[in-house]
C-alpha cells in the first residue's frame, strides 16, 4: 500500500488520507495520529504541505507515527514551503510587495480555511535532523518527486518555493 497524506488527486496504487473528507479520501484522518494502520504495513508515505500544519511540540510524535506504519527500507516523500527561500525572498529590498505577501501566505498558510494554518517553518538541516532523529537512515534532497501535480513542484517567483526530501526508513 502507497499512501498519500493531505492528498487531493486519486492516482493508482495510492490512497488518500486527508483530514478533510471528500469522495476521493480513502482514510480520513490526521498526520499526526496514524493509529488505524498497524506497523510496517505502508511501502510507500507521501505528504506534500502537510507537515507544517502540524504544531511543532507534536512534529516528532508524527514522523514517529510515520516511520512506524512503514516498512522496512520503506520510502517517505515529504515537501514544505522551505523557509530559507521564502525567507530570503521577504528580506530582499528589490521584491515585490505583492511577492512578498505571497511569500508570508507561503510561511504561514493560505489561510482558507480552518486546516489552512501552518503552525512552524523548516529548513533543510531542521527537517533533516528531525527526520534522522526517528530512525530515518537517509534523507536526500530532490528537486521534484514527479509523482503528483502539487505544491511540492510549484515556483511562482520563478524559484521553486518548496523542500522536497525523500527519507528511507
Ligand atoms: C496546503 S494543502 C496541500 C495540498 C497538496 N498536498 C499540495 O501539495 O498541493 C494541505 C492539505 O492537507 C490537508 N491537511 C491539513 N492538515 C492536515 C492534517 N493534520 N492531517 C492530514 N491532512 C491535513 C488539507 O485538508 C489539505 O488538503
Amino acid at each position: 500500500m502507497k499512501l498519500h497524506i493531505g492528498g487531493k488527486e486519486k492516482k493508482e496504487g495510492w490512497s488518500i488520507l486527508n483530514i478533510q473528507k471528500n469522495d476521493d479520501v480513502d482514510y480520513v484522518g490526521d498526520i499526526s495520529d496514524l493509529s488505524q494502520f498497524k506497523d510496517n504495513s505502508i511501502n510507500e508515505i507521501y505528504a506534500s504541505h502537510v507537515f507544517e500544519h502540524i504544531k511543532f511540540i507534536d512534529a516528532k510524535k508524527t514522523l514517529l507515527g510515520i516511520n512506524r506504519v512503514l516498512v522496512e527500507n520503506g520510502k517517505f516523500y515529504i515537501s514544505v514551503p522551505d523557509m530559507d527561500v521564502l525567507c530570503k525572498i521577504l528580506i530582499d529590498k528589490k521584491k515585490d510587495p505583492k511577492i512578498k505577501i505571497h511569500a508570508l501566505r507561503m510561511i504561514f498558510g493560505g489561510q482558507t480555511d480552518e486546516y489552512d494554518f501552518h503552525y512552524f517553518g523548516y529548513n533543510f538541516e531542521l527537517l533533516r535532523g528531525l527526520l534522522k532523529n526517528v530512525g530515518f537512515r537517509n534523507v536526500e534532497k530532490v528537486k521534484t518527486f514527479s509523482l503528483f501535480n502539487d505544491t511540492s513542484d510549484y515556483a511562482p517567483y520563478g524559484e521553486p518555493i518548496s523542500l522536497n526530501l525523500i527519507a528511507i526508513k
